[in-house]
C-alpha cells in the first residue's frame, strides 16, 4: 500500500503526476487555503504533506496527525511551520533553497528599478492621456548607477543582488549578525556594517532576511528616521519584518523617497493606506514567481518528500 499524501494547494499537474508514482494523493487543488479544521481532518490519515508558504502548519494541526513523517515546503522560506513542535513530533521539515535564488534577485531587482525611476506611476500617467509636451522635469526619478546599496540578509539572494550591482557600479554594504567570510566579502566587493550605518548610507535598503520573532518590526519608525531622505527600501523578505503603518507615515511624509514592496503584514490582506501613496510601488508577493522556477520549487519539494519517505534524510531537511 502507497502511504498517503496530503497536498494543499494547486501546483502544477507535473508534481501530482510524480507524486502519485510513490503515493496515495490526497490534491487539494485549490488556491484558497484549507481552513484549520479541514487541514486537521486531511492529516489525520497523512504520512507526508506538500504545502505552501502561505499554508500555516501549527503545533496544533501536527498534534492532529499522528502518521504525518514529513512536511515539504514549496519555498525557501518557512517561517509558516513550526518547526520545533515538527522536530518534536520527528516531522522532517524542508524547504527549496537555491532554485529560486537568481529569480527573486531579478525581482528585487526589478521593484528597485521600478521604484527609483519611477516606472509604474509614469506608464499610469501616460495610459490616462496626460501626455502633453516635453518636460524638461517629467518623471524625474533617483539614479541607481553608482549609488549605495545596503542589504540586510546578505545570504543566497542578497548575494545574486549584490552580483547585480557591480554591474550597475554600486557600492554594496551589507548587515548579518555574523560576518561573511572575507573571500565572499571580496568576492562581492561587499562590506559589513552595522544595522545603523547601513541604515544612515545606503540610497536602497533592500530586505532579504528569512522572517522569525526575532525581527518583528525590525525596520519601524525609529529604523526609518535614520535613513535618508533620498533613499528607497525594497521589502521582498516578509511581511511583519517591516512595520507597515511606520512605512506609510514615512512615504506619506517624504521622510523616505520611495519604496518597492512584495511582502505584507497579514497578507493576502494588506493596510489599504499603501492605495494613496504615489512613491511605493506594491506587487503581490512574486519573488520566485517565474514559471522555471516555480516549477523547480515544485520538483525540488516532490523530491524531498520522496526521500524523506522513502527512509532517506532529505537535502533540504531544515530541523536541527
Ligand atoms: C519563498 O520561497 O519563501 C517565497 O517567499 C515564496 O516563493
Amino acid at each position: 500500500m502507497k502511504p498517503k499524501v496530503l497536498v494543499t494547494r494547486k501546483f502544477f499537474p507535473e508534481l501530482v503526476v510524480r507524486l502519485q508514482e510513490h503515493f496515495e494523493v490526497d490534491d487539494h487543488a485549490s488556491n484558497e487555503a484549507l481552513d484549520p479544521v479541514e487541514l486537521k481532518a486531511r492529516l489525520a490519515d497523512k504520512a507526508g504533506v506538500l504545502l505552501s508558504v502561505a499554508d500555516p502548519l501549527t503545533a496544533e494541526s501536527i498534534a492532529a496527525a499522528p502518521q504525518l513523517r514529513a512536511a515539504c515546503n514549496v519555498g525557501v522560506g518557512y517561517n509558516n511551520i513550526d518547526v520545533a513542535a515538527c522536530t518534536r513530533a520527528g516531522i522532517m521539515v524542508t524547504n527549496t533553497p537555491d532554485v529560486l535564488t537568481e529569480t527573486t534577485a531579478d525581482l528585487t531587482w526589478a521593484l528597485l528599478m521600478a521604484v527609483s525611476r519611477r516606472l509604474p506611476m509614469a506608464e499610469r500617467w501616460l495610459r490616462e492621456g496626460h501626455w502633453g509636451a516635453w518636460r524638461y522635469d517629467l518623471w524625474l526619478g533617483t539614479d541607481v548607477h553608482h549609488a549605495t546599496l545596503g542589504i540586510f540578509g546578505m545570504g543566497r539572494i542578497g548575494q545574486a543582488l549584490a552580483r547585480r550591482a557591480a554591474g550597475f557600479g554600486m557600492k554594496t554594504i551589507y548587515h548579518n549578525r555574523a560576518r561573511l567570510p572575507a573571500d565572499i566579502e571580496a568576492q562581492h566587493n561587499a562590506t559589513w556594517v552595522d544595522k545603523e550605518t547601513l541604515l544612515r548610507e545606503a540610497d536602497f535598503v533592500v530586505l532579504l532576511l528569512p522572517y522569525s520573532p526575532v525581527v518583528q518590526h525590525y525596520i519601524g519608525a525609529a529604523e526609518l528616521s535614520l535613513m535618508k531622505p533620498t533613499a528607497h527600501l525594497v521589502n521582498v523578505a516578509r511581511g511583519g519584518i517591516v512595520d507597515d503603518a511606520a512605512l506609510i507615515t514615512a512615504l506619506r511624509e517624504r521622510r523616505i523617497c520611495g519604496a518597492g514592496v512584495d511582502v505584507f503584514e497579514g497578507e493576502p490582506k494588506f493596510n489599504p493606506d499603501f492605495l494613496a501613496l504615489d512613491n511605493v510601488v506594491l506587487t503581490p508577493h512574486i519573488g520566485s514567481a517565474s514559471y522555471q522556477a516555480r516549477m523547480a520549487m515544485g520538483m525540488r519539494a516532490v523530491d524531498n518528500l520522496i526521500e524523506a519517505l522513502t527512509g532517506k534524510r532529505p537535502r533540504d531537511c531544515v530541523n536541527s
